[in-house]
């Protein structure tokens, strides 16, 4: 999320952090014990340095003679560094647009009409700023085509660009029924596709096609936290049921085909003052709730918390929904734990359990991992749907010896008892953040995607950003004071074992300019001056097991966001390739590979929105360019030119 998150990272003048060049020493214990190439995978034979060496170093060993084994794993022609009004793919590559906020998703959806938005006609439409992609497989029709359900988030709406006639008298411009529109393009959308004469085209009026909204779409709470009079409120006295689901980051697709959404900063919705004495003032104050990003409590009761103090213990949890059943019931599954999640990627573990890793995308928030109780059972999907309901959640502890130790969230263990105001496990749930912190978890800088590669059993962490640890605050898996651009951490699980309660770390790369001394970043010198990044947010592992990466705030480092490829093994680990780029005030979410690997889905999100911007004067129209359209927030699909792997 950009534009209205309290850890906003974008459209920040370049400046480069006072005191960053003071951890050296950190780093150098680090990087001379373990070494950069010390990653599993890696091979030795071409150092690597720190930035702080600077670009001379750097270059001197880009140009030194290529060794053996340092073929790169990608195989295009990268493109260059900036930013202006379009997106621009690497060439021998097509970027398509597949829908676009407004666009019709049923039978009866109304035609755009961006002067005259309702909440009714956005229902029936493709909903606003598209984070997570996730694609569910259907068999192909009879002629053949190609088939799947496009699982898409709608994190949140950017007022400003949206709606018309807004900008200048916000918030008081804002009425009920403006209100109801931004509700109903939250959430997420269902969607089928489907590939005809070579290109990905939505279907509309698939009967799978489903919009879930911030308010219409009824939810149960499950898991231990369900019931609890923590989650009652006066229009749910049994605490089970739920309306909607906000602020829809990243998410996951289970083994068993279920979509989940991650609800995220939900904080944002909330307006109003807690009675005097509330027991959830603590608790609401450690998620920022309310920070009153929205106006929706001037309106709703639910959303103002002096009327109904428990409705944000509603929100943060991970909802899983079965998009093969469009009448289903999402479920918010509490045994996950109560946090700003960004994301829910998960792998089958060896023993067939199933593991779930989230990030909470906070500055000085955590890394967590939820490991089910029950296995995995193939072809039997009906035995996996409530596998989510039982397990242990872990929040990491990163040690500065490269191992993680992950300390597990469970009632009545260590200090998580009555003692220290937890009663049962729903309360270490509802309060996961709190439980972290007497657990000793180690606040990272703002913990984004995170995803686990199945075939290799290691799980990259994107790190995106934290401008507001000191040079006191820093720690080896957060080596920089004052760090806006971020970090990448792969996480190694013994022999593949994702359910382990210890693993080990390595830094995989520091992001940001490295012809700049002090920004500190770390990249193989092999990378270009297109090739690195700032403000890794989301994440994909292609199917032939390459790391890509999309950013949100790489417009602090001068261009705009977009997807990088970036080598994790041999001697070219660490260099990042620019592949895609996104217009201007974008970020870029998705990212996600079909099976074949011969497309790849790209959530361009929030477009145009650059400092300044309101509907009327919007930083680009991107990307139907017509005076009288807005920016859409879209997802694209990418091919290659004569078809075959993305990538190469
Ligand atoms: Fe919604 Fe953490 O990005
Ligand atoms: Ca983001
Ligand atoms: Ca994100
Ligand atoms: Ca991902």
């Amino acid at each position: 999320m950009a534009m209205m998150d309290d850890s906003e990272n974008k459209t920040v003048n370049p400046r480069i952090a006072a005191g960053a060049a003071t951890i050296g020493d950190v780093i150098g214990e680090r990087l001379s014990r373990r070494g950069f190439l010390g990653g599993l995978g890696a091979v030795s034979g071409l150092a690597l340095v720190g930035c702080a060496t600077g670009r001379e170093g750097a270059m001197a060993l880009a140009e030194a003679p290529a060794e053996a084994g340092t073929e790169p794993a990608f195989r295009f022609a990268e493109i260059m560094r900036g930013m202006d009004e379009t997106h621009h793919v690497a060439e021998g590559y097509r970027a398509d647009l597949l829908i676009r906020w407004g666009d019709p998703l049923f039978a009866d959806s109304p035609a755009f009409d961006p002067m005259n938005q309702t909440a009714a006609a956005q229902r029936r439409q493709f909903g606003y700023n598209n984070d997570f992609l996730g694609l569910v497989p259907l068999e192909a029709d009879a002629g053949g085509a190609e088939r799947a359900l496009l699982c898409v988030n709608h994190e949140y709406t950017s007022t400003n660009i949206m709606l018309p006639g807004v900008t200048a008298g916000y918030p008081a411009s804002m009425t009920q029924a403006l209100c109801e529109t931004e509700m109903a393009a939250h959430g997420g959308t269902i969607v089928e596709i489907r590939k005809e004469d070579g290109a990905w085209k939505p279907v509309v009026g698939s009967p799978y096609n489903r919009r879930i909204t911030a308010d219409t779409t009824p939810m149960r709470m499950t898991g231990p936290a369900a019931g609890s009079a923590r989650l009652q409120t006066t229009e749910d006295p049994t605490g089970t049921l739920v309306s909607g689901t906000v602020n829809n980051c990243a998410g996951g697709i289970t083994p068993w085909g279920t979509f989940l959404m991650a609800e995220e900063n939900f904080n944002g919705n909330f307006l109003g003052t807690l009675p005097e004495g509330h027991r959830e003032a603590e608790n609401h104050k450690r998620y920022g709730v309310p920070s009153g990003w929205y106006q929706w409590g001037r309106f709703f009761d639910r959303y103002d918390v002096g009327k109904e103090p428990n409705e944000p213990n509603r929100f943060g949890w991970i909802v899983e929904l079965d998009p093969m059943d469009p009448s289903s019931m999402p479920k918010k599954r509490t045994a996950l734990g109560r946090v700003k999640h960004e994301g829910a990627e998960n792998v089958i573990a060896p023993d067939g359990r199933v593991v779930v890793y989230t990030g909470d995308d906070q500055r000085f928030d955590y890394v967590y991992k939820f490991v089910t109780k029950g296995k995995f059972v193939a072809g039997d999907r009906a035995a996996n749907m409530d596998l989510l309901d039982e397990g242990t959640l872990y929040v990491a502890r990163f040690d500065a010896d490269g191992t993680v130790a992950w300390l597990p969230l469970v009632h009545g263990t260590g200090p998580l008892t009555e003692e220290n105001g937890f009663a049962s496990q729903a309360d270490v749930l509802i309060e996961t953040r709190r439980a972290a912190d007497v657990l000793g978890a180690t606040p990272m800088d703002r913990p984004e995607d995170v995803e686990p590669d199945p075939k290799t059993g290691r799980v990259y962490v994107m790190l995106t950003n934290n401008d507001r640890r000191t040079d006191a605050q820093v720690d080896a898996a957060n080596p920089r004071a004052s760090n806006r651009f971020g970090h990448i951490i792969e996480i190694i699980e013994p022999e593949g074992d994702f359910t382990s309660e210890t693993s080990r770390w390595e830094m995989l790369v520091r992001c940001g300019d490295p012809s700049v001394a002090p920004v500190g970043a770390l990249w193989n010198p092999l990378t270009t001056e297109n090739g690195w990044f700032s403000s890794p947010d989301n994440c994909a592992i292609d199917p032939q097991g390459r790391l890509w990466v999309s950013t949100d705030g790489n417009e602090n480092s001068g261009a705009a966001d977009g997807l990088w490829a970036l080598e994790t093994d041999g001697a070219r680990r660490g260099t990042g390739r620019h592949f895609f780029r996104c217009p201007v005030g974008a970020e870029l979410c998705g990212p996600r590979f079909n099976e074949a690997g011969d497309a790849l889905f790209l959530a361009v999100q929030h477009p145009g929105d650059t400092d300044g911007a309101s509907f009327e004067a919007p930083g680009t129209r991107w990307p139907d360019f017509q005076p009288a359209m807005p920016p859409r927030p879209s997802v694209m699909v990418i091919t290659r030119n004569g078809g075959g792997p993305i990538g190469g």
